[in-house]
């Protein structure tokens, strides 16, 4: 969940009181792809974070006028703008986390594999300016297709010589959200108390909710485990549909990708408590990177949690093995990927 730093001091005090508003504490983020459907507002939840003192936005275009007006908000971290290549370097100088949703979303009929050629070479540009300006940074993948994007980031950083698994995520906090929000609704829950794990990748049937490791504990009838199942992994595509070619979740995405920046920073801050399913670099498969929830620390994941595997349902056994081979493929295209590149 959220908890309550996220609703910042400040929207609390009024803005009389503003010269007694300091940042309890003081990292600095960078969003690469601010001036998008995402990265807007990502950029406005990242700025009513209390720990945040930095917030750099970066773009290839339009970032100008989205850090002027962002500036304007009476809370207190500080926004800078970085416009294209040449200005790409020093948006990432001393930054703690960086975010990519840098990229072009899907239009009806694609799937995320569609957007491989454009977002592949991207992510790579952005991820060997990481290497070289944030070496040290939680770096946090957004852009599609993640099950390829995150092991060409892999690459690009082993390449580079500054690969630490430990701090590279693949964001699949959005599936968490909407897997929350279907269960409770379905189930008539409270939302706060709901938590699903989502483990696997993020596309398709790579997608699977762990409906039967569900807090609070629920049961559920085969069809349920179904539709919902399937309303989960088919979420992006709901949200691709109803755009109808004006692209894909962004307010929803930047929700998540807000938490998931929220619980990255808190963990940084010395919070021991901080547990989020992600993208990661993992020995629970026989694949080299699986969506898992991971305990993140101030080294990044901390510990990568295998209980949720044990004592599956057989739908979840056989729907685990069934999104392996696409999985596997999906990483395997990204490390070719990364591998031929000059
Ligand atoms: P968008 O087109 O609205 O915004 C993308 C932004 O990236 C644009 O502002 C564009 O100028 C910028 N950009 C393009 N090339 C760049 C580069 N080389 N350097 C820096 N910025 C660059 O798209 P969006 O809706 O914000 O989606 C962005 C990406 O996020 C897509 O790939 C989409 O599929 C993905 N996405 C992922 C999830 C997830 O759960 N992980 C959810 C939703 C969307
Ligand atoms: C999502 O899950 O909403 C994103 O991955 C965007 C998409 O293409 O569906």
């Amino acid at each position: 969940a959220l908890r309550g730093s996220f609703a910042s001091k400040a929207q609390k005090s009024s803005p009389r009181s503003q010269h007694h508003l300091s940042p309890q504490a003081s990292y600095k983020v960078a969003i690469l792809g601010a001036a998008g459907g995402i990265g807007q507002p990502l950029a406005l939840l990242v700025k009513m974070s209390p720990l945040v003192s930095a917030l750099h936005l970066y773009d290839i275009a339009n970032v100008k006028g989205v850090a002027a007006d962002l500036s304007h908000c009476n809370t207190p971290s500080q926004v800078l703008d970085f416009t294209g290549a040449s200005e790409l370097a020093n948006s990432l100088k001393g930054v703690d986390v960086v975010v990519i949703p840098a990229g072009v979303p899907r239009k009806p009929g694609m799937t995320r594999d569609d957007l491989f050629n454009i977002n592949a070479n991207i992510v790579k540009t952005l991820v060997e300016a990481v290497a070289d300006n944030a070496p040290e940074a939680l770096i946090h993948i957004i852009s599609n297709p993640v099950n390829s994007t995150v092991p060409i980031a892999a690459e690009v950083l082993k390449h580079k010589g500054v690969y630490d698994p430990k701090k590279l995520f693949g964001v699949t906090t959005l599936d968490v959200v909407r897997a929350n929000t279907f269960v409770a609704q379905k189930k008539n829950l409270k939302l706060i108390d709901v938590d699903v794990p989502v483990v696997g990748g993020h596309a398709g049937i790579t997608i699977l909710p762990l409906l039967s490791k569900t807090k609070p504990s629920v049961s559920f009838s085969d069809d349920e485990v179904k539709e919902l199942t399937v309303r989960i992994q088919n979420a992006g595509t709901e949200v691709v549909e109803a755009k109808a070619g004006a692209g894909s979740a962004t307010l929803s995405m930047a929700y998540a990708a807000a938490r998931f920046v929220e619980s990255s920073l808190r963990a940084l801050d010395g919070d021991g408590d901080v547990y989020e399913c992600s993208f990661v670099q993992s020995d629970l498969t026989d694949l080299p990177f699986f969506a898992s929830r991971v305990k993140i620390g101030r080294k990044g994941v901390e510990a990568i949690i295998s209980s949720d595997l044990q004592g599956l349902t057989e739908y979840e056994q056989k729907a685990l093995e069934n999104l392996k081979p696409e999985l596997k493929a999906s990483i395997e295209k990204g490390i070719a990927f990364a591998q031929k590149q000059p």
